[in-house]
């Protein structure tokens, strides 16, 4: 019997493992495959993760901490796990570990439209808006990151920059100031797509006074992602909506990336919908 799991620390209030067994139920193979969460504190990871390879599972699910970990010990690396430098699924093959990124593609699913040619904006520096930057920047978007810390969106866009050179793909990628700086204007009615990867928000924290948005500043025509998700809409997501603005919230994207991650295990298209419900419910 295939097992799979959510690999994470720590890990017990995932969603996973509700959206994942109602898409394998849906599609019949609720008696034959399982999908649990396993806490695994970082200094067990690779041996933990090649226990499970060795014994009875099919593939797993990584969060946080242990994504990079996840993709340094895989044996097949995709390109786009390779180019974000983290990997959120591995699947275990008779030739070895194989370590995807589908953070990035379930992001780009989870758009209402193409962000082909658009102009984007990525709020954040960590993992997550690694992800983003690469997806949206694949699709041929200009993409601009803010963080909290310049340096660190600095860093991300000098290697993103010399990625895209190497692998001959155009990536625009720039680093913007925060609009209160003097001189440097966030023009936030600029950008097509606004993703929030920070954890402002986890917290209860005001967006608008600790990223460089304005309540005022969103508008129809205009799509805002907050990968902050909890019961209710997000403070963010709930202006930008009031303002006329198309939201999508990261309840959405985990089940865009766990339907690429089912896809990846099991070679079938999962029901969107059940899985939707039931990360809901
Ligand atoms: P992840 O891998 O989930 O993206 P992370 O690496 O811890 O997580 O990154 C968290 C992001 O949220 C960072 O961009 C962080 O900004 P810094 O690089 O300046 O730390 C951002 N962040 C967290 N709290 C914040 C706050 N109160 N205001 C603005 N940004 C914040």
């Amino acid at each position: 019997m295939p097992r799979l799991a959510v690999i994470g620390h720590p890990v017990a209030h995932s969603r996973s493992p509700a959206m994942q067994n109602a898409a394998l139920a849906a599609l019949g193979l609720g008696e034959e495959w399982s999908y649990e969460a396993i806490d695994v504190a970082p200094e067990e990871f690779e041996a933990r993760v090649r226990a499970m390879a060795a014994g009875g599972f099919a593939g797993v699910n990584v969060t946080v901490p242990h994504k990079l970990a996840a993709l340094a010990m895989a044996d097949i690396k995709s390109e786009m796990a390779r180019e974000i430098g983290a990997a959120n699924t591995l699947i275990f093959r008779a030739r070895g570990i194989e370590a995807h990124n589908t953070d990035a593609g379930g992001l780009v699913a989870s758009l209402p439209r193409s962000p082909r040619g658009q102009r984007a904006l990525v709020l954040g520096a960590g993992g997550a808006a690694r992800a983003a930057i690469w997806a949206l920047g694949m699709e041929a978007v200009g993409v601009d990151i803010w963080n909290r810390t310049p340096a660190r969106a600095e860093t991300i866009r000098i290697e993103v920059a010399e990625r895209a050179r190497d692998l001959e793909v155009k990536i625009e990628v720039t680093a913007v100031q925060d609009g209160r700086d003097p001189g440097v204007d966030l023009d936030q009615s600029g950008y097509e797509l606004i993703v929030n990867t920070t954890a402002v928000g986890l917290r209860d924290e005001d967006p608008f006074e600790h990223l460089p948005l304005r309540r005022d500043g969103f508008g129809p025509g205009q799509v805002v992602v907050d990968m902050v998700y909890g019961d209710r809409p997000s403070t963010l997501l709930a202006a930008a909506a009031a303002a006329g603005a198309t939201t999508v919230d990261g309840i959405e994207v985990l089940v865009q990336q766990g339907a690429l991650s089912f896809e990846i295990w099991t070679g079938q298209k999962p029901p969107l919908d059940v899985m939707r419900a039931a990360a809901r419910a």
